[in-house]
């Protein structure tokens, strides 16, 4: 059997005395969209951090790309090819699309003395490009505080990509996002794993979205795996309404 792109085994992270992650495995095979779903509160976030070497885990391991990751730090993963989006936006409001673009190639912002300092063209070209293909193109020169809040996730995603990522992490991309732009986030996210070759593990509140979305599902509660298995398996089982319901 051929090694999945991501491997999560037996990750464990403890917080003081609260077990945020308890012995949790997953796998994100290359090529495909992953989902991870759970009550607030169940270690989702916790477990992106973990991947990508945000903080130590306290057990297990974490594999990438054939390689043990779980000791390397944020900046040494993402050259490997591994992104991550947050919960909240990070975007520089004050600044236009395109610089907001320009800024997300590390390499560009390590040679870079002042924000004023020229971009090559190709960096340009490619911003322009990937705000074409999210929709942004005609609000490029924008600043991006000004746009609304889906529009600021979608220059996010497009930001993400600047970096040719072979897996992308997803923290709730739709949350807080009204449904007509859902549906063209949504297909989005399906022509970069198609077009693109982008592999994605998304965190996802909404049912709707992930059911859409992926091909395999894990959902955690109080910080173990509940249950997995593919979206439709997942959203009759028993054990993970009941989460659902508990957590309200
Ligand atoms: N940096 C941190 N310090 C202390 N506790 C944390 C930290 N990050 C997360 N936690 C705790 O870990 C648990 C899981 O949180 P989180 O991973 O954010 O859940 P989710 O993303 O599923 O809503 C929560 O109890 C949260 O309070
Ligand atoms: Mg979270």
């Amino acid at each position: 059997m051929t090694e999945s792109l991501l491997t999560a085994d037996g990750v464990t992270k403890v917080f003081g005395g609260v077990v945020a992650n308890d012995n949790v495995t997953v796998a994100v095979p290359a090529g495909a969209i992953v989902g991870l779903i759970g009550p607030n509160g169940s270690g989702k976030t916790t477990l992106f951090n973990s991947i990508v070497g945000h903080h130590p885990i306290d057990a297990g391991s974490i594999r990438f790309a054939g390689r043990e990751i779980s000791r390397l730090r944020v900046a040494e993963i993402a050259r490997l090819g591994m992104v991550r989006t947050f919960q909240q936006t990070r975007i520089y409001g004050k600044m236009t699309c395109v610089q907001n673009m320009q800024i997300s190639v590390p390499h560009a912002r390590e040679g870079l003395r002042t924000m004023f300092s020229r971009f090559p063209a190709e960096v340009t070209e490619k911003a322009e490009g990937l705000l074409e293909f999210v929709g942004l193109y005609a609000k490029r020169h924008l600043l991006a505080g000004d746009l609304s809040f889906g529009q600021q996730k979608l220059l996010e995603f497009a930001m993400a990509l600047m970096n040719e990522p072979r897996l992308l992490l997803l923290d709730e991309p739709t949350a807080g996002i009204n449904p007509t732009l859902i549906n063209g986030l949504m297909d989005r996210l399906k022509r970069a794993n198609a077009e693109l070759g982008v592999t994605l593990f998304v965190i996802e509140h909404n049912m709707r979205v992930i059911m859409n979305l992926a091909q395999h599902v894990y959902c955690l509660a109080h910080g173990q795996l509940l249950a997995e298995g593919p979206p439709d398996e997942i959203r009759g089982d028993q054990r993970v309404i009941d989460a659902y319901l508990g957590a309200h």
